[in-house]
């Protein structure tokens, strides 16, 4: 990875030399939700005490109910039997910024593992089950809860795998692939795929900049945007499908598209992409290297399974990857605590797994609606049901790759942050919220890359 960036940023600075473009410079986890380590988090004593746990407005299904969301239900516990489902319980409560625990249908209200009405002796927990309960009262509590796991049971963080992956060390042979890894750079650079000679996709894409370009939608041929956000290129490889909607399957189909997009690339059609990148010298020594068991190495499609052969080395290990494999000290402290939030907000229910989203589709405005023209997935598959429903973003990165969502309209992570937890999960969050979450995702930018 570090070698071939390098490489890239080598033929980068070349293609910027070339053409003066300005804008250059710059698992499945639904199936176990149940907590391992049990964590009674009180911070702030002040509105610490109010445990709205057990509302259970929701019944069995965890108060995911709201639009037949796939976590509702597949967390294998039922109203009453939290207990034996449970290797620990986690009781949050902090700084009074996530408001409504049990009024409405909160995701974690109810996955605590303790029955209702069990709260007050000890929290009820079926010592049994446990694999160590954590008490963590922060700034004042009095709650004088037995048994303080704060200094025994972890730090509450035994569920981390049950909602994340680190990333994997790479997800293609490299060394079997340097030809066509080493053709798709130079495809992924060149702006001669472009109709006028001026937008490679490393013009969206920076390769030094997290591969985005920080535009709210992006100018591409002719200076013409798209009503779209450039989500990144690294670790796109990952996800489940590409594009906002999903609607192409992988990163070798997607890379067909923008090449002939009216308002990125520009090319009139697959010949005439052939043609140009055929007439080119080095690309008849590098197709013919990177194919070398074809007799007729040029066609569209070797260009898609270049470039995408290309973007799967392009995987951003961080901070938080070295955290999943063990490293307790990869995370300073705001971090850790943001990573808690994350997950008991209910956060982690849509980003988890090794991208920490990018592996389902789901509603923007979920339970608060969310004003937006743009239909997403609907305009994919003509479901009524996907009205507004989004690939997940990843938020590998994500410190890095604004502006936010799917029309790049929420310009800070701040704003994305607040916006989340009101319209997916009905919470009006504070400063404090914002503040450790926002510390937990910057953990995610990578690392080669900082
Ligand atoms: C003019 C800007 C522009 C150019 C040039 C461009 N892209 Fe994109 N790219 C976008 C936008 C905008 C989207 C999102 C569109 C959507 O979801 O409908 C996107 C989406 C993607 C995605 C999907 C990522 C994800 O998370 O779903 C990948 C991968 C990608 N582009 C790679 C490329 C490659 C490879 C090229 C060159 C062949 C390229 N792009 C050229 C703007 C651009
Ligand atoms: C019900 C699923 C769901 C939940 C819960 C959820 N998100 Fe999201 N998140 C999404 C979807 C879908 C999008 C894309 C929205 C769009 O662009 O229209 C998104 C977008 C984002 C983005 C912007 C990503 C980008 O590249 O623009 C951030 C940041 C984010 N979420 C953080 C969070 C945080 C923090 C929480 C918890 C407070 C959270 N999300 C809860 C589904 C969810």
């Amino acid at each position: 990875m570090k070698f071939i960036l390098l490489l890239a940023l080598i033929l980068s600075t070349q293609a910027y030399a070339e053409n003066d473009d300005e804008r250059h410079s710059g698992s499945k986890h639904q199936e176990s939700h149940e907590q391992e380590g049990g964590k009674h988090d009180h911070e702030d004593g002040e509105n610490g005490d109010s445990h709205g746990h057990g509302g259970d407005k929701q019944g069995g299904d965890h108060g995911h109910g709201q639009e037949g969301d796939e976590h509702g239900g597949d967390h294998g516990h039922e109203k009453g039997k939290h207990g034996a489902m449970m290797q620990g319980g986690e009781h949050d409560h902090e700084d009074g910024d996530s408001h409504g625990h049990g009024q409405e249908g909160d995701e974690h209200g109810d996955d605590h593992g303790h029955e209702k009405g069990k709260h007050g002796g000890g929290h009820g927990h079926k010592g049994g089950m446990m694999q160590g309960g954590e008490h963590d009262h922060e700034d004042g509590d009095s709650h004088g809860h037995g048994g303080d796991g704060m200094h025994g049971g972890g730090h509450g963080m035994n569920n981390v795998k049950q909602f994340f992956e680190p990333l994997p060390a790479s997800i293609i042979d490299e060394e079997e692939n340097a030809a066509l890894i080493k053709l798709g750079i130079m495809l992924y650079m060149d702006p001669r795929l472009s109709v006028n000679d001026k937008i490679s996709c490393n013009s969206c894409h920076g390769l030094d900049n997290y591969g985005v370009d920080n535009e709210p939608t992006s100018p591409g041929h002719e200076g013409k945007r798209g009503d779209r956000n450039s989500p990144t290129t690294m670790n796109a490889a990952l996800h489940i499908a590409q594009f906002w909607d999903g609607r192409a399957s992988d990163v070798e189909a997607q890379a067909l598209g923008p090449i002939l997009n009216p308002v990125e690339m520009g090319m009139p059609n697959k010949g005439a992409v052939v043609q140009k990148i055929q007439a080119i010298d080095e690309y008849q020594v590098l197709f013919a290297e990177a194919f070398s068991e074809s007799k007729h190495p040029f066609n569209y499609n070797n260009i898609g399974k270049a470039i995408g052969a290309f973007e799967r080395t392009l995987l951003t290990p961080s901070r938080f990857d070295d955290f999943l494999n063990g490293d307790e000290d990869a995370l300073n402290k705001s971090e850790k605590k943001g990573l808690k939030k994350f997950m008991r907000m209910g956060c982690a229910n849509c980003h988890n797994g090794v991208a920490i989203g990018g592996n389902s589709y789901k509603k923007i405005g979920l339970v608060e609606p969310y004003e937006t023209e743009d239909m997403g997935r609907y305009g994919v598959t003509g479901l009524e049901s996907d009205k507004k429903v989004f690939k997940v973003p990843s938020l590998r990165n994500i410190a890095q790759t604004g502006p936010y969502f799917h029309d790049g309209s929420v310009e800070t992570l701040d704003e994305a942050i607040k916006l989340m937890a009101k319209h997916q999960l009905g919470r009006d969050v504070g400063h404090g919220f914002v503040k450790d979450i926002k510390a937990f995702l910057g953990s995610l930018t990578g690392k080669d890359t900082q």
